[in-house]
């Protein structure tokens, strides 16, 4: 029986596999038919203690569209959680359930307390303001569809860089390619945190902080804008302060090279205003789509099917 293969960190996937997952993602979009069928009698299940709308969502398209079924929860008040129960009762009930689970909590770890007790493949749906790991294929699939090569990019990653676990795991997995370079915009308050920071210098990754983003923007083939994460702040007072820190607007685009592309995890609150969404370069949405093709490819994956 081969191992069984969970997705908690976004390096648990060699970049071999993250390429495979690619190419299997680009496949399923030019023949979605020979996919349609191929998870029938296959059940997901979605546990998400925390709020999502795109995350369980494109999880749920997914697997309907691979032919599968989902069962789940959205909310921690409605499982058996507001009881008391533990998170690893919770994983192996829902092993007996389900053949593949997809999870979303807000205490950093959980998942990988969850996958120690799993039955089945657990995949992290994002953990705190931890890791997110399919969302960064999510976006490794968008810049791999924009630009064609996932190496020798100048990345501007601006907003929230302390809490967006977006940003945490869309680091790993992009300095595993070559050339890639990293442009920090945040206010000082929420710069990268130190494990990140040490983890960039430690592989020698050429990075710089600037905190005026129109100055950054020239530069940048890849904009990745990010909500300021309200949930995580510890008094509502230094969110307010920090919230509109940047806000990409239409004419700050001007100065921008013309094939650059600006993505956004979503939900967006106010940190582009909706002027960009006509530009060709705005993504974010196109990278709402992608999430549904790689996450097909991930169950495949991570089921053994194919
Ligand atoms: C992100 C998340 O949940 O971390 N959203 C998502 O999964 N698409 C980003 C965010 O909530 O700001």
């Amino acid at each position: 029986m081969s191992e069984l293969r969970h997705l908690i960190n976004i390096t648990d996937l060699s970049v071999d596999e993250i390429d495979h997952l690619i190419s299997i993602a680009d496949d399923i979009i030019d023949n979605p038919e020979a996919y349609q069928e191929i998870c029938r009698h296959k059940k997901l299940a979605t546990l998400f203690f925390e709020p999502s709308t795109r995350t369980r969502l494109s999880f749920t398209a997914a697997m309907m569209e691979l032919g599968g079924n989902v069962l789940g929860f959205d909310q921690a008040a409605s499982s058996s959680t507001a009881k008391g129960e533990s998170v690893s009762d919770t994983i192996v009930m829902a092993s007996c359930y389900a053949d593949i689970i997809a999870m979303r909590h807000p205490k950093e770890g959980a998942p990988f307390v969850a996958a120690r007790h799993a039955g089945v493949p657990v995949i992290n749906a994002g953990d705190g303001g931890h890791f997110h790991p399919t969302q960064t294929l999510t976006d490794l699939m968008t810049i791999h569809r924009k630009k064609g090569d996932l190496g020798n990019l100048t990345i501007g990653l601006c907003g929230d860089l302390k809490f967006g676990r977006t940003v945490h795991s869309l680091i790993e997995a992009m300095i595993r390619y070559k050339g890639i370079r990293f442009v920090m915009i945040s206010p000082v308050e929420l710069d990268l945190p130190s494990y990140v920071q040490e983890k960039l210098n430690a592989e020698g990754v050429e990075w710089k902080v600037v905190r005026n983003l129109e100055e950054a923007i020239p530069e940048l083939d890849v904009l990745y804008m990010t909500r300021v994460q309200k949930e995580r702040f510890f008094n509502e007072e230094d969110y307010i302060r920090l919230k509109d820190s940047f806000i990409l607007r239409r004419r700050m685009l001007d100065s921008a090279k013309d094939d650059m592309i600006v993505m956004h995890p979503l939900p967006r609150v106010n940190e582009i205003s909706v002027d960009v969404d006509d530009d060709p370069r705005a993504a974010y949405f196109y990278q709402a789509l992608m999430g549904k093709y790689i996450r097909m490819a991930l169950i495949l994956f991570l089921l053994g099917i194919r």
